[in-house]
């Protein structure tokens, strides 16, 4: 499975960049407005930073509008990925643009037959949300898991890139389920590469260390 970070604040792609674990970054409308940038500015700053798969989503609510405002943003740079939403002129637009022959994200996807639908619009990606299933009482990973069930039965090309991750166990249990491609927001890479065995393992590594023939503390 691999990572996009699920973010518009530089900072934060840059950080988790640097780990060399991200293969793109997903942004939404909200994520654009918290980063306080200008929207072509910071998508352009994120796909040189990055060099991967970059989601930058319409905001028009017609698929002329869409498809109008998909190729403006796709012509911005070679790595972006149109979002539109799972709509009926989101795949309408999602249609018209695959047939151009530039990549899309559906997002907003919250049931099987919608995931079905994008697919046979052309979506690159599929976006289920499993944390806002999660909010509702549902279950996000099994919608996740059942989606990849239905691809694979009809041997479907789209990726299912699990969305609106909450916690590191999603990750885990979106791995389980099959989604190719996890987004996930900074706070729970932070919180994926902690463990307290590591520090104590460390600590005691580096405290036997110090204890060597000739050692100093001024030498690590
Ligand atoms: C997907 O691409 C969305 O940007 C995102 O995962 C939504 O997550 P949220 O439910 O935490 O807003």
């Amino acid at each position: 499975m691999e990572f996009f970070i699920d973010t518009a604040i530089v900072d934060e792609i840059r950080e988790i960049n640097e780990w060399g674990v991200l293969s793109g970054v997903t942004t939404n409308p909200s994520l654009i407005v918290a980063s306080g940038r200008d929207f072509r500015e910071v998508v352009l700053e994120i796909a040189e930073m990055v060099g991967g798969a970059i989601s930058a989503e319409v905001t028009s609510l017609d698929a002329a509008g869409m498809i109008k405002e998909g190729k403006e943003v796709a012509a911005w740079h070679k790595d972006v990925v149109v979002k539109l939403p799972l709509t009926p002129a989101g795949l309408q637009a999602c249609k018209a643009l695959t047939r151009e022959g530039i990549k899309t994200n559906v997002t907003l996807c919250f049931s099987v037959p919608q995931a079905l639908l994008a697919a046979r619009a052309g979506a690159t990606y599929i976006s289920p949300f499993a944390g806002r299933v999660d909010d509702v009482g549902w279950d996000g990973i099994e919608l996740i898991r059942q989606i990849k069930e239905a691809y694979v039965l009809g041997d479907i090309q789209t990726k299912v890139l699990a969305a609106s991750i909450r916690h590191p166990m999603h990750v885990q249990q979106a791995a389980l389920a099959g989604a190719d491609v996890a987004t996930i927001p900074y706070k729970v890479f932070t919180q994926m590469i902690k463990h307290p065995l590591t520090q104590a393992g460390l600590d005691g590594f580096m405290k036997d260390w110090a204890k060597r023939a000739g050692a100093s503390p001024e030498t690590p």
